[in-house]
């Protein structure tokens, strides 16, 4: 529209037309001390004529100030107060140009006392302005830190950190992108404020999208207005947002990850694809761990009774408790002098070891049989050895097992298929056995899960 454009055209002199009155009235204010300090018997006329010229030239910056507010690039609420103390000072600096003008009808107090009030206001409201265009913390952001404090500029802290919350009970829109949203959109674009006709502030209005068409394409950031705004020239007159909370890169990507993933509002992280760039940006921004948990942290279990522990421990077995929060057992036997009696006595901690180290010990294949059913087993070393295929059958029912090391034993192909059986088998060390490297890199290939490692014999 043509008289929008001229509007705002003239808008674009506020900036020139602010510093007039600032310039007029200081220049007038220093003359008066000045002169107070020779005690003239009249006046100089200018000082008068300053005040005069700080109103009329307040007027212009106001009109002008006006049209650039109504372009709708500033918030709302940031600019009510410099518009109006804008306007109010119009009349101000007027009732100074009369307050000079008859300067002996009134004691010096009330002379110096306006000038101070001017000063006052007019810093105001110059400080209100420049964060207007320069953001709240263009003042005091290169402030030294004691100073900082005193003018209790604080950064600005957009994000929340997660940490150790489950990746199942945080929702994608309620915890990630509607605080972005209503951080840098939203004071623009709400019930009240609806710039360009778009209301950010409840999903459904998101979604009914602003004057032209939606703004948001389910599933396709790439078409979405939203997206395109955001990532446009920051030059460009359409970049959104117009003001100083521009988008950081993370908060841009995980906006867009939003809208790629169906843009849904239920959705939480543990229903939506997480790739593995979106994973680090998770970390960095919140950080949310959306790697899997390994089952020992999962585990919900009460600790074993010590005295339990002890009699493990009077068969030679070494016995660490994972820590505090986690009740489960690492055990560990060395020595040649081991024992199926040995083995059994564990039995009683059958819930609770998780990592159970045989390593270099004589262990026999049926005496497997006895740890056949440790529910809770995520870690089994059996390396150096004589365990051959008859002893990893008893393997067959460990459900957690993540991994297994079988360095240095006499186990062969065949247990190749009671391996490739275990649901949750991370790490397979089966280097130096009757294992054929090939198909034992086979297994690895089959199962995206599972690392093999091997390598050719010597
Ligand atoms: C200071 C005010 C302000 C803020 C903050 C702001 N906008 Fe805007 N927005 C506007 C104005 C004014 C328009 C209308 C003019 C235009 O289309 O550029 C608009 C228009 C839009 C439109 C186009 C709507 C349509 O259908 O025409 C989108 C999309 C948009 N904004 C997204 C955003 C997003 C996303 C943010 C936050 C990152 C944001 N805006 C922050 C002022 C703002």
């Amino acid at each position: 529209m043509i008289v929008l454009e001229f509007t705002t055209f003239l808008g674009r002199f506020h900036p020139l037309f602010v510093h007039l009155p600032i310039g007029f009235v200081f220049l007038a204010i220093l003359l008066e001390w000045w002169q107070s300090f020779k005690k003239p018997k009249k006046i100089n006329p200018l000082i008068s004529i300053g005040w005069f010229l700080s109103g009329l030239s307040t007027i212009m910056a106001v009109l002008c100030g006006w049209y650039l507010g109504e372009t709708g690039l500033y918030e709302e609420e940031e600019l009510f107060l410099h518009r109006w103390l804008g306007i109010v000072l119009v009349p101000i600096f007027f009732v100074g140009w009369w307050l000079k003008k008859h300067y002996s009808s009134f004691p010096k107090i009330v002379q110096h006392g306006f000038n101070i009030l001017i000063i006052v206001l007019l810093s105001i409201e110059g400080h209100k302005g420049g964060n207007l265009t320069h953001g709240e913390t263009y003042l005091t952001e290169f402030a030294p830190e004691p100073l900082k404090n005193i003018l209790g500029a604080k950064d600005q802290k957009v994000t929340k950190q997660f940490q150790s919350i489950n990746p199942d009970s945080i929702k994608v829109y309620d915890d990630l992108i509607y605080p972005i949203f209503e951080n840098s959109c939203i004071a623009c674009h709400s019930d009240e404020v609806k710039r360009g006709g778009l209301n950010m502030a409840h999903a459904d209005s998101l979604m009914f999208g602003g004057s032209n068409a939606p703004v948001v394409i389910k599933g396709n950031a790439a078409d979405s207005e939203i997206f395109r705004r955001i990532t446009l020239p920051q030059k460009s007159t359409k970049f959104m947002p117009p003001t100083k909370k521009v988008l950081t890169y993370d908060q841009i990507k995980t906006i867009e990850w939003w809208i790629d993933q169906g843009a849904s509002f239920n959705a939480t992280i543990a229903d939506v694809e997480v790739s593995k760039s979106m994973k680090s940006v998770l970390l960095r921004q919140y950080g949310l761990n959306t790697e899997p948990r390994p089952w020992y942290e999962k585990v919900r279990i009460l600790p074993l009774d010590s005295t339990k522990i002890s009699a493990i421990r009077q068969q030679g077995f070494r016995v660490n408790i994972l820590g505090e929060e986690i009740p489960l057992l690492d055990i560990q036997y060395t020595g040649s002098d081991l024992t199926l009696e040995k083995i059994k006595t564990l039995e009683v901690a059958k819930n609770h070891i998780t990592w159970l180290a045989l390593s270099g010990t004589n262990v026999k294949n049926e005496w497997l049989s006895g740890i056949s059913n440790f529910s809770n087993l995520t870690r089994l070393e059996l390396d150096h050895t004589v365990i051959a295929d008859e002893g990893v059958v008893y393997l067959k029912g460990l459900k957690h097992l993540e991994v297994l090391n079988l360095y240095a034993t006499e186990v062969g192909n065949a247990s190749l298929i009671i391996i490739k059986e275990l649901p949750e088998l991370k790490r397979v060390y089966l280097s130096k056995t009757r294992v054929v490297p090939e198909d034992g890199m086979n297994l690895d290939n089959d199962n995206s899960k599972l690392s093999v490692i091997i390598t050719a014999k010597d």
